[in-house]
């Protein structure tokens, strides 16, 4: 009877259990990933425990950390996210079971840079308890970009200019002969006849443009880092001008074409008669 109870316990404390230790460490533990974002994208940090553990695959407890403090930990149901990670990391539990342990990062963002470690905690056992064992899995560096682009548009027309992400909260605005930069939206500001806030894609429309417009365009996040830098030029001959003008450039027509057509065969016939005369 007391046997059976001792067991029952083995069991139970089964769940995440260090069976045969670790099976690659040499190796694993050298390897550095790197990866490589734009601000706004969703990125996914490489994890695989099977290489390094043999683990029962149910209620696996990882932990996904940075030097400064612990993004993520999933222990069976049980999750926690760091603050300025909310709503935005993810181990998918099913995927965790079967020993992928990737990390997913919605939202990018330019202060997720880093570098990243992923870790198992175990039980292992000896005679009379169970203790926690921490196992190091992956370590991944994360390099996030921001986004840079270069914008013609003609006097009146619309600039679309992309936030990327909900983060986004400043966008300011530097003229062309000028190095001062001024506040030109800010996220709490309603819309105006100039500035328009897309009702869901992170995009803020500038309407009719003015030469006076021209500058840099620089939208920032909340730590006050650039997310997105437009250098736009307000030309009267834009190329978006200049590619409305090319359907006028008129096909050649009908009779030109017949005619063209008449004098090369007069040419032809001309060569050939000349042909024959310098044979005779
Ligand atoms: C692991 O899961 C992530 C998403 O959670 C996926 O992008 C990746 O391809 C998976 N890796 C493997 C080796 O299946
Ligand atoms: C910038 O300077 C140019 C001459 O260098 C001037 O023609 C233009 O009007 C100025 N633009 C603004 C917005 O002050
Ligand atoms: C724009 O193009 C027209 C003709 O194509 C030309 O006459 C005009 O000077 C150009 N304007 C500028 C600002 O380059």
């Amino acid at each position: 009877m007391k046997t059976v109870t001792k067991r029952h316990w083995v069991l139970i404390s089964l769940h995440c259990f260090l069976v045969g230790s670790l099976v690659d460490s040499s190796s694993s533990s050298s390897r550095l990933l790197s990866v490589t974002s734009k601000v706004g994208n969703q990125v996914v940090l490489p994890c695989s425990w099977k290489q390094r553990l043999q683990l029962t695959p149910s209620a696996c407890h990882v932990q996904w950390e940075t030097p400064a403090d612990t993004v993520f930990e999933m222990n069976g149901k049980d999750k926690w996210e760091a603050e300025e990670f909310e709503g935005r990391v993810e181990v998918p539990e099913e995927k965790l079971g079967s020993g992928n342990c990737s990390l997913i990062i919605s939202d990018v963002q330019i202060g997720d840079s880093g570098r990243y470690e992923s870790f198992m905690v175990v039980d292992g056992m000896t005679a009379t308890k169970t203790t926690k064992t921490k196992v190091f899995i992956q370590s991944v560096k994360l390099f996030v970009f921001d986004h840079k682009s270069f914008q013609s548009r003609g006097p009146g027309e619309d600039l679309v200019l992309d936030l990327y992400t909900r983060h986004s909260v400043r966008v300011v605005f530097q003229d062309r002969n000028s190095s001062e930069w001024s506040v030109l939206w800010m996220r709490e500001d309603e819309d105006s006849e100039r500035l328009q806030r897309h009702p869901v894609n992170e995009q803020l429309t500038m309407r009719k443009l003015k030469s006076s417009d021209e500058g840099i365009y620089k939208v920032l996040d909340e730590r006050g880092l650039a997310v997105s830098t437009v250098q736009l030029s307000v030309e009267e001959n834009s190329t978006a001008l200049k590619r409305h003008q090319l359907p006028e450039k008129q096909a050649p027509t009908d009779d030109a074409v017949r005619s063209s057509c008449s004098a090369l065969l007069l040419f032809s016939v001309l060569v050939t008669s000349f042909q024959i005369i310098h044979l005779l």
